[in-house]
């Protein structure tokens, strides 16, 4: 049997289109392998949102060029955000690359596949019916198997984003903003639990910016959420602007939807957000989440920050800090600025240094840490809802689980199985996780 490998770099929407190549390539008949020695295919699913993760990319290409020196048969494809970008562009640097596919293109990975079998090299990476791919894409029945992951699946419901933020590229690479239907949603939804699926996780660029002309995003939330079978749903990632009190009130009522909301904030200065074209103050932002914390007491919020922005003085990122001490986000996903030719940002001027940017970022992290690790410590002596995941891999006996608000915990001396709702009691805490024992079972 043919046998393909997939590489994935960047966020989850890229995890999440690996997940379909995947199903694409083992309906074609490729065995999926985690040895790139061993494949005749090659698929590189890329990410261009920092300068970091494009580099790797172009340097595992320089591997694949070696191995292929040794394997001339072999196909190499690359896919997402770099190769909407840049196109022909990489068949022209890269001599070893048969095809070249865009964020849209990966339904047509059979069609390429054949042409590069006849000795063409290709690139596809045009909108061209972007919304008949998308928002009618209903999935085939029989190709669930790499879409879900233990009990877990994602479900993409937005692609793009009509934001234009200053410093981001994602426009650009995933285009426009384009709403799935409904109806294909929620029947991806029904399939998956039938499967087996007890958490879902829905995904966009901007999640809540979900509309179609049946739909809001909250509608939609409380249709899958009140599907038959499911035992969670979560979501991300919302942003602040269209973030508003009735979505805040749907999640504090309805149990199923997590208790847990990932709320890019980015900076803690005004100034600083209206460069950014954020859209918002950082007192609208708190406005929404101190409605969120009154509404839903036990919810835990998590956030994008991006540290030294073209011009941010000290007291701008100190407010960035006072940020995170105000909030006290469970978790801060941290980065350094890194200029995207193309956008707004890339043409400002006062750029940082690199010293400059990592001092900031190292002082972020430790504040965090503290923050974290307080947030972690109030959580012994309570009881959490767990859904079990799976085994531990070293520990016999013992079962890992996420709590409610999505935090890692292990049930050591349990006869919990995968899938099982349960109360439990927090004993004590790790650096990223936390342990416990069973009270009850829940019904789910
Ligand atoms: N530099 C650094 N971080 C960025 N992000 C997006 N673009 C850039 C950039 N040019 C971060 C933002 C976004 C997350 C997905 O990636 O914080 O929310
Ligand atoms: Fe990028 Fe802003 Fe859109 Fe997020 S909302 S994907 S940061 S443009």
């Amino acid at each position: 049997m043919q046998k393909a490998y997939i590489q994935t770099f960047g966020c989850q929407m890229n995890g999440y289109d690996s997940q379909w190549m995947k199903e694409i390539l083992l309906e074609e008949g490729y065995d999926i392998t985690d040895e790139v020695k061993e494949a005749g295919l090659v698929l590189i699913n890329t990410c261009s949102v920092r300068e970091n993760p494009e580099n790797k990319v172009y340097s595992l290409l320089g591997r694949l060029n070696r191995l292929k020196r040794q394997k001339p048969g072999m196909i190499i494809g690359v896919g997402g955000c770099v190769a909407q970008q840049e196109g022909e562009a990489i068949l022209k640097r890269e001599s070893s690359v048969n095809m070249v596919f865009g964020t849209d293109c990966f339904f047509q990975l059979p069609e390429m596949i054949k042409q590069v079998k006849e000795g063409k090299r290709v690139v596809y990476t045009d909108w061209l019916e972007r919304h008949r791919k998308i928002q009618n894409f209903i999935p085939d029945e029989k190709i669930e198997s790499a879409r879900i992951e233990g009990n877990k699946a994602m479900i993409a419901i937005t692609k793009g984003c009509d934001n234009f933020c200053s410093f981001c590229i994602v426009p650009t690479t995933r285009g426009r903003l384009v709403s799935r239907e409904a109806e294909n949603i929620i029947a991806e939804a029904q399939s998956l639990i039938k499967k087996g699926v007890k958490e879902i996780l829905l995904l966009g660029q901007n999640v809540n910016s979900y509309q179609t002309h049946q739909f809001s995003f909250a509608g939609l939330l409380k249709s899958v959420a009140d599907l038959e079978g499911l035992t969670r749903l979560r979501f991300t990632s919302p942003h602040p602007n269209d973030w508003d009190n009735g979505l805040t009130d749907l999640m504090a009522s309805h149990p199923k939807i997590c208790n847990q909301i990932h709320l890019p904030i980015q900076a803690g200065s005004d100034r600083i957000l209206e460069l950014m074209r954020r859209g918002h103050t950082v007192m609208e932002y708190l406005d929404k989440v101190n409605y969120i914390k009154t509404k839903i007491p036990s919810i835990s919020f998590s956030t994008d920050i991006i540290v030294g922005f073209p011009g941010e003085t000290d007291d701008e990122f100190e407010k960035t800090l006072e940020i995170l001490r105000a909030v006290r986000y469970s978790h801060v996903y941290a980065f350094k600025y890194s200029s995207r030719p193309g956008t707004k940002a890339a043409e400002m001027e006062n750029p940082l240094t690199e010293e400059i940017k990592q001092e900031r970022l190292s002082k972020l992290i430790l504040l965090q840490e503290k923050i974290q690790e307080d947030l972690f410590s109030q959580l012994i002596g309570t009881k959490q809802t767990v859904l079990i995941d799976n085994a531990h891999p070293k520990e016999n006996g013992t079962m890992n689980g996420r709590t409610d608000s999505n935090i890692p915990i292990s049930i050591p001396e349990t006869d919990l199985t995968s899938g099982e709702l349960a109360e439990v009691f927090i004993t004590r805490k790790k650096q990223y996780s936390l342990v416990g024992r069973l009270v009850r079972r829940l019904p789910h």
